[in-house]
């Protein structure tokens, strides 16, 4: 690209530089021709004026001698002179020296015979004079005539032939803008396919491996959450149970020890330690993963689960469902009550607001939630530092809907999962 840019203006300085030179040449040559013919057609001017003297001193009506005319031959002899000075000058590159010599003593002759002339009419030999007028100074004027008109038809044909050379210039240079043009078209065409087939492949790997990346996270996640519901299970069976069993020997052992015996506080004491151990491994079960959502499902459980916080974090929810329930299937369900406890937590750690709202919406062919929170809001720009929200784009890619992050008027966070009910009701053919 920027080779090609280069290449443009270059190109553009380059034919600037020579259209320019080119005009300055062409103005020049078309200058000088016409001041030389200016000049020419002052000779020629000043010629006829000796041709119109020598015809009246021949007519010889005048009653003047032929050495009246003197003065006037004197004035236009000087004004030719200076005419032909001037077009020496202009004519220099041009004329051929055998021309401007020609010229020249031409008309040297021709003065000398006019010289020879007034010499005869002022020694009184008048005839003998206009015999010389006749005979000589006619002819070479008529000579020096043709010379000047030669000389005149020879500007103009330099003229044209400037104007020739100068229009096949202009041509060639046309053509070579058009080839170049054509050049840099084929080179930005390139260019631009080569950038095309270079970004496609490169997206196409882009997306590649972002479907790899969202696959991977969507299996950690199942992995993950079959792992604690597998722990959660056992600590509450296994372990519910055998402490369940521990519990009632422990009070069956309490009955059977004497009334006064020390042993029977101990054995209180070990139960109640024993009840207290259940109660955790409950907790920890139901933290783990809420049996709940598969025994009750998943609307009971979110009361439980909105109960729950706010008796421990301080921050009031608002809870509302609407629309016709239908029960969630437990796949469905664990998704969905983490996004519940994702957002929840992060109105707590990063809101700093003191209320919630969770809404519940049974919609006629899909579930939506919303949890929203009236805080501060996105930072802009977002910090990477959490996978929560990562975590719960792929929860919502697993449950083939989606989720979007909003700002709701009044300022804060609104989060809101959209799950089609093919997927979540518990009845539904999947
Ligand atoms: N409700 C909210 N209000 C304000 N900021 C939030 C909210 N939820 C998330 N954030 C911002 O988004 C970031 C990413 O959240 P998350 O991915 O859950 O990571 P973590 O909670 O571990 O920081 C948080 O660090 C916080 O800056
Ligand atoms: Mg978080």
């Amino acid at each position: 690209m920027v080779i090609t840019l280069g290449a443009v203006v270059a190109y553009s300085v380059y034919i600037t530089f020579h259209i320019s030179g080119l005009k300055a040449l062409q103005k020049d040559i078309s200058d000088r021709n016409r001041r030389d013919s200016l000049q020419l057609l002052r000779v020629q001017n000043d010629l006829n004026s000796v041709a119109l003297a020598m015809r009246d001193m021949l007519e010889n009506e005048e009653p003047y001698p032929l050495t009246a005319w003197r003065a006037q031959f004197q004035r236009i002899r000087s004004d030719l002179d200076d005419a032909l000075k001037r077009e020496a000058q202009l004519a220099i590159a041009r004329q051929t020296p055998e021309q401007s010599e020609f010229l020249a003593s031409s008309l040297a002759q021709f003065w000398d015979a006019v010289d020879r002339m007034f010499a005869l009419a002022s020694n009184g030999n008048e005839a003998g004079a206009r015999e010389q007028i006749r005979i000589t100074l006619q002819a070479r004027q008529a000579a020096l005539s043709t010379v000047v008109a030669r000389l005149l038809v020879q500007n103009n044909e330099r003229d044209e032939q400037a104007s020739r050379q100068v229009a096949q210039i202009y041509d060639r240079v046309q053509r070579q803008v058009y080839l170049f043009l054509i050049a840099i078209l084929a080179a930005i065409l390139f260019t631009s396919l080569y950038l095309i087939r270079s970004n496609r492949r490169l997206f196409a790997r882009l997306a590649f491996l972002s479907n790899q990346r969202s696959e991977l996270a969507q299996k950690l996640i199942a992995a993950q959450e079959s792992t604690l519901r597998h722990i959660s299970r056992e600590l509450h069976d296994e372990f519910g149970q055998i402490l369940t069993a521990v519990g009632s020997m422990l009070a069956r052992a309490e009955k059977h020890a004497p009334q006064d015996s020390p042993l029977r506080p101990e054995l209180r004491e070990v139960n109640e330690i024993a009840q207290a151990t259940l109660e955790n491994v409950r907790t920890l079960s139901q933290a783990l993963h809420p049996v709940m959502l598969d025994t009750t499902g998943l609307e009971s459980t979110l009361d439980w689960y909105i109960r729950t916080t706010e008796k421990q974090t301080g921050i009031k929810i608002s809870y509302e469902k609407s629309g016709a329930g239908f029960r969630v299937n437990g796949n469905s369900g664990i998704h969905i009550y983490r996004v519940v406890q994702e957002a929840l937590n992060n109105v707590v750690r990063h809101s700093g607001a003191k209320q919630a709202w969770v809404r519940l919406r049974f919609l006629e062919d899909a579930l939506e939630l919303e949890v929203e929170d009236h805080g501060k809001g996105f930072a802009l720009p977002p910090s990477n530092s959490g996978i929560g929200l990562v975590a719960m784009r792929e929860r919502a890619e697993l449950l083939g809907g989606s989720i979007d992050f909003s700002r709701p008027g009044e300022g804060g966070t609104r989060i809101r999962l959209h799950v089609p009910r093919k997927r979540a009701d518990s009845r539904a053919a999947v």
